[in-house]
């Protein structure tokens, strides 16, 4: 098929199956990297575009103004060249520098919030609320409020039937992150909706409070919810049999790991959902076919996770990781 616009683009991403040794079970990853702006995130937000532009709360030549970490960010930034409206990203300094380059080069335009925020400190609430603020003031535009928009989720439909065409054979469980938790919850229930015994799990960085947890900062971007900020109303508890977190070491040695070693480069997030998945399957909690998004892809995170200078300096490295992933994949002794 021959497309004209470039959210034709979104979606038909491809799968491949990792094998585990020794377990009766394969790791399927969904490459949602391969959407035209590099992430997952594309889908929800030309889907909330729509909606906004459906029901009148935006008009075109309008404003979109939104909160976000980078990803949401640059598929408004798609969506809004494609629907002729302006796009505001708010942004803080946690926000993994390459996202907001790309924003720029797609025309956003970009607001930090100030404040004196550390580095491992998300400034969510500041960026929510100076939004709003924008949102509210500014003639013709929309704050999009990606983590109570019900049309996030809705964005992810799509997502659900390529899956289930493309594992025709069963799915048996889904390992996805939390962030909004619009794809968790959207996948999560579109696949019990065709097989209630699919079983789900959540993972939030270690320090993000969506599971009650203490907050304390983290490094991962994207994902988690932070102490302060409030969990996403789009988020559906219900459909979620199991909240895990992953540390910032285990995410992000994960995805290095997978990029050495099986040469495919994923941003942080994706590296914890894929250690999880593959700690979940070498215990025996999870079998069968195991699926998880490839959400967004390490060229993102090349000035960061992939640079040993900034790993170092912030004491990310743990060399007992890769041993353990050595364990999980090539099947030596299966210890965790
Ligand atoms: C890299 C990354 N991981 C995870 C997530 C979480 O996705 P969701 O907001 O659907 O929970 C996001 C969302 O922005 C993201 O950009």
């Amino acid at each position: 098929m021959l497309h004209t616009t470039v959210t034709q683009l979104i979606g038909q991403t491809p799968v491949m199956s990792i094998e585990v040794p020794n377990r009766d079970s394969c790791l399927v990853l969904k490459f949602e990297k391969n959407n035209p702006g590099g992430s997952m995130k594309d889908r929800m937000a030309r889907s909330m575009v729509v909606a906004a532009l459906r029901d009148e709360r935006l008009a075109p030549g309008g404003t979109i103004v939104e909160s976000s970490s980078g990803n949401t960010g640059i598929g408004l930034a798609l969506a809004a060249l494609e629907f002729g409206l302006r796009f505001i990203a708010v942004v803080d300094h946690h926000a993994a520098p390459d996202k907001i380059r790309m924003m720029r080069a797609l025309g956003a335009e970009i607001r930090y919030v100030e404040g004196d925020f550390g580095e491992d400190e998300v400034a969510v609430v500041e960026r929510q609320r100076l939004a709003a603020q924008l949102g509210a003031q500014l003639p013709g535009a929309l704050f999009m409020n990606q983590s109570d928009n019900p049309a996030n989720p809705e964005g992810y439909a799509g997502l659900v039937e390529e899956l289930m065409a493309q594992l025709s054979a069963g799915i048996d469980a889904f390992v996805g992150c939390v962030g909004t938790g619009g794809s968790m919850t959207a996948i999560a229930q579109g696949l019990k909706w065709h097989n209630p015994a699919v079983r789900t799990v959540a993972v939030e960085p270690a320090g993000s409070i969506v599971f009650g947890k203490p907050g304390h900062p983290y490094y991962q971007s994207g994902t988690g919810t932070p102490a302060g900020d409030e969990v996403g109303k789009v988020l559906d508890y219900g459909c979620i049999d199991e909240g895990v977190q992953v540390t910032d070491i285990q995410a992000f040695e994960t995805a290095r790991y997978v990029a050495r070693r099986k040469g495919l480069l994923v941003g942080g997030s994706t590296g914890g959902a894929i250690y999880k998945a593959l700690e979940f399957i070498v215990t025996g909690k999870l079998t069968g076919t195991v699926v998880t998004m490839i959400i967004d892809g390490g060229e993102k995170y090349l000035s960061t996770i992939f640079d040993d200078e900034w790993m170092a300096q912030r004491r990310l490295f743990d060399p007992r990781i890769a041993t353990r992933l050595d364990d999980w994949l090539i099947g030596t002794t299966h210890s965790i």
